[in-house]
């Protein structure tokens, strides 16, 4: 059942062109989004709806703090995000008029199935975003988009959270169009991420040759520092999860800004830093946070633009990432960080599919 695969985490990277391409089919088509699931949602979103807001845990909160960034874009609809474990002991601003994203891949999270709870309490119209069909989130729920992307077997989650970019991306511009914006670079983002599954075929193929060196290079340092800027910081808070959840290093993640406020006082030759490396107008930001970081002595690891020679020269290392707009960082640099926790694992001797203290489906608080 692993197809040949030594672990299901590492089929189920493999396996995320395929994912990609059912959480899609039927809801995006020449770039226009057309999910069926929402068209009765149409009314609501054009004279109702004030306010959206994403309550998840983990990785699905990860997915969801990128569609935050997504609306912020292409919009100035109003968006909140909040841990679920958090949100269902506070007071969040939600009524009748605001759409509640109830974000888990397994659909049993309690936290989640809580905030699910709560939200429909204040009156909220809730959507629960999950991959696996009949589960008890989205049958507490208003309506459901299913990720469509087979089971995952793995504890750590991979191809359920690019799918969940995906489709919150593709939601996100269905309301964005519903409440009148119109973007030219929100058509082509749209009519890139239909073509996405081609391009994580690309990046798998060969960012896997690569990762091995770079893996015996970085296994064993005890700390990681992730950073990034806007899109690139849901990049980092991922690649640092992964990293910690399956190799136990003490990865951590940061926007790149941040540094400065504290946590560069603890780099030093035994502190590696990825840093993601955008193509935009963050491109110069990122490139003083890695000189700052240098300067105490840290390695860097870029996750940079092909063509980007400038960073490639003041890091240590790097990782070739397509030059795409900066919203889809997120999805392109999430096989490269899942590949590296991946061998990072595998290299330590650990099983990367069953990690200590932690399950598939967190059903207690
Ligand atoms: C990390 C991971 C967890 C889950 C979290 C939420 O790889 O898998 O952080 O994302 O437990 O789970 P769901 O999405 O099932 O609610």
């Amino acid at each position: 059942e692993k197809s040949g695969y030594p672990h299901f985490m590492l089929k189920e990277i493999f396996e995320q062109p395929i994912a990609l391409e059912s959480v899609l089919v039927g809801r995006l088509k020449d770039g226009k989004p057309q999910i069926k699931e929402v068209r009765s949602l149409e009314g609501f979103v054009k004279n109702q709806m004030k306010k959206v807001y994403v309550v998840a845990c983990g990785t699905s909160y990860h997915a969801g703090l990128a569609a935050k960034y997504f609306m912020n874009r292409y919009s100035d609809i109003d968006f909140d995000i909040e841990v679920a474990s958090e949100f269902r002991y506070m007071n969040p601003a939600i009524d009748g008029n605001t759409l509640v994203l109830a974000i888990s891949q397994s659909g049993e999270t309690i936290d989640t199935l809580e905030g699910v709870r709560l939200a429909k309490k204040k009156g909220a119209y809730v959507l629960a975003i999950s991959n696996v069909v009949g589960s008890t989130i989205p049958r507490e729920s208003d309506a459901v988009l299913y990720l469509n992307t087979g089971p995952e077997i793995g504890v750590a989650a991979t191809k359920t959270y690019t799918a969940q970019i995906a489709l919150l991306y593709t939601l996100a511009s269905q309301l964005i169009r519903w409440k009148g914006y119109e973007n030219e670079e929100l058509d082509e983002i749209m009519r890139t991420i239909e073509k996405i599954p081609e391009l994580f075929k690309m990046i798998l193929n060969e960012t896997n040759g690569h990762m091995m060196e770079l893996v015996k290079k970085y296994k064993n340092f005890k700390d990681m520092m992730y950073i990034g800027r806007v899109f690139g910081f849901p990049a980092a808070l991922e690649g640092a999860l992964k990293l910690k959840e399956i190799s136990y290093i003490n990865a951590i993640a940061y926007q790149a800004g941040e540094l400065k406020h504290g946590p560069i006082a603890l780099l030093d030759d035994n502190f590696p830093v990825f840093a993601i490396v955008p193509s935009g107008k963050l491109r110069e930001k990122m490139i003083s946070n890695i000189m700052e970081v240098k300067a105490r002595g840290a390695r860097v690891i870029a996750l940079t633009p092909k063509d980007d020679l400038q960073t490639k020269k003041i890091c240590d290392d790097y990782i070739d990432v397509p030059t795409v707009l900066e919203p889809l960082i997120p999805l392109v640099v999430a096989p490269i960080t899942q590949l590296f926790a991946y061998y990072i694992a595998v290299q330590k001797g650990l099983d990367p599919d069953k990690p200590r203290n932690l399950a598939k489906s967190v059903t207690v608080e």
